[in-house]
């Protein structure tokens, strides 16, 4: 329904949790490299349980291999904290790409600025940012709410 973009996850419970959300609503989990941790990873698959490997997750050497895998016409949006745009303003579609940033730094500045207009935060005070996990679930089944 989806496609979920992880950009060098470096928690594995993290990346489990999102492989689960991501089978709960038929969507497919992207992976770019480098990621903190091997993909046999104990804990990565005791999060996911015994559902880990029904995900369908595609892995990539770059954001740039993924992107240039896609058509031109695929949709990406950039979740952080730097802007304005909350996520429930924007009309997500089937197959949008939703890309998500590291645990400690979020996603790379240039990959943001190049891509401003397609940034989309959710809102929020009193901490700096939310957990990868809990940012994924909010996003993805608003955009599947959307569709229903
Ligand atoms: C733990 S956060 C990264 C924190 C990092 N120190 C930063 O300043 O970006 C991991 C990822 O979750 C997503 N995220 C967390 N909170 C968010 C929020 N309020 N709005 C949009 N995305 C969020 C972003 O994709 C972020 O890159």
């Amino acid at each position: 329904m989806f496609n979920v973009v992880l950009v060098e996850p470096e928690i594995p419970p993290n990346t489990g949790n999102v492989g689960r959300l991501c089978l709960a609503t038929e969507s497919t989990l992207h992976l770019v490299k480098p990621f903190g941790f091997s993909l046999d990873d104990r804990q990565l698959k005791r999060a996911g349980l015994d559902y880990w490997d029904d995900v369908d997750l595609r892995t990539w050497d770059s954001f740039e291999d993924l992107q240039s895998a896609q058509s031109s016409g695929a949709r990406y949006f950039f979740l952080t904290t730097k802007t304005d745009r909350a996520y429930h303003n924007v009309r997500f579609q089937g197959g949008d790409f939703l890309v998500f940033g590291r645990e400690t730094k979020g996603l790379p500045e240039k990959l943001l600025e190049a891509n401003i207009d397609n940034c989309v935060t959710i809102p929020m005070h009193g901490t700096r940012s939310l957990n990868l996990a809990t940012a994924v679930a909010i996003v993805l089944f608003e955009a599947v709410r959307q569709q229903r």
